[in-house]
């Protein structure tokens, strides 16, 4: 995953659990075959790394992480875990399939991951992948910038780290590169998030606090995520839980 991010490991599987949870659908259309050779990159804590082995592959799991790393070496001892950074990595040995979930969003030079992917695969090797679309937490991006530029003059989209493609621009992208693009979908995914009323500051003080909120204090954190969640609160907050405006978009390339 993308370097800016401080990931912390424990909330990413207490509080952020569905990640992996929503990430068993794009591991169906893996299909993942026996003793195939498989790269999750972007692995995290390696949840789907060990589903991809128990489906009967070699897994190795890559992330820039090393709080990651740490965590998933721990929690699947019999897993091989790697460091590397999605738009600058070799394999030794070319492998059947690169899996991808949730991750590459956090990449913004798309083109260095798709031609790493490329010359990690074997010929008739397959990418697959699922990661934020076009208009992916629109709402909750657009809250944090008016925020952050009403009440404290911060350009939040000079900040944003993140690349929500449509699947037309991520299709060019692969084809361009050489691979046929199989399967390619864009389809919302709103996504509850855990901890009732509480549930939008979770997920910004895990996945947006140091990109946008560097510096700032926890009482200033505090201030500034309570002003994020009254804005964004009649789109996304329905009296009970908060309801993130999530848009994936998954495809299938062969090389
Ligand atoms: C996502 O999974 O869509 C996502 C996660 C963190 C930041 C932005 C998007």
């Amino acid at each position: 995953m993308g370097s800016i991010h401080e990931w912390k490991p424990e909330l990413y599987d207490d509080k952020l659990g569905f990640v992996s949870q929503y990430g068993k659908g794009i591991l169906e259309i893996l299909n993942v075959q026996q003793g195939e050779r498989i790269l999750d990159l972007g692995c995290g804590t390696g949840d789907l790394s060990y589903e991809i082995s128990q489906l009967g592959a070699s897994v190795t799991g890559m992330d820039l992480s090393e709080e990651m790393m740490g965590r998933a070496r721990r929690k699947y001892p019999d897993i091989k875990f790697m460091s590397g950074n999605a738009e600058n990595f070799s394999l030794d040995e070319p492998v059947n399939a690169v899996f991808s979930n949730a991750a590459l969003h956090w990449i913004k030079n798309a083109e260095n991951v798709v031609s790493c992917v490329w010359n990690a695969l074997e010929e008739g090797g397959r990418f697959v992948a699922e990661f934020g679309g076009k208009g992916n937490i629109e709402m909750i991006v657009k809250s944090i910038t008016d925020v952050l530029a009403q009440d404290y003059g911060i350009d939040a989209n000079e900040l944003n780290p993140w690349y929500f493609p449509s699947i037309g621009v991520y299709s060019q992208l692969l084809e361009q590169q050489g691979f046929r693009v199989t399967y390619a979908v864009h389809f919302d995914r709103p996504t509850q998030l855990e901890d009732g009323e509480n549930g939008l500051a979770h997920w910004l003080n895990g996945l947006a606090a140091d990109v946008f909120f560097k510096g700032f204090t926890e009482s200033d954190k505090k201030s500034v995520f309570e002003k994020i969640a009254a804005t964004a609160r009649k789109s996304l907050f329905d009296g009970t839980t908060w309801n993130a405006d999530y848009k994936r978009i998954r495809v299938v390339a062969i090389k």
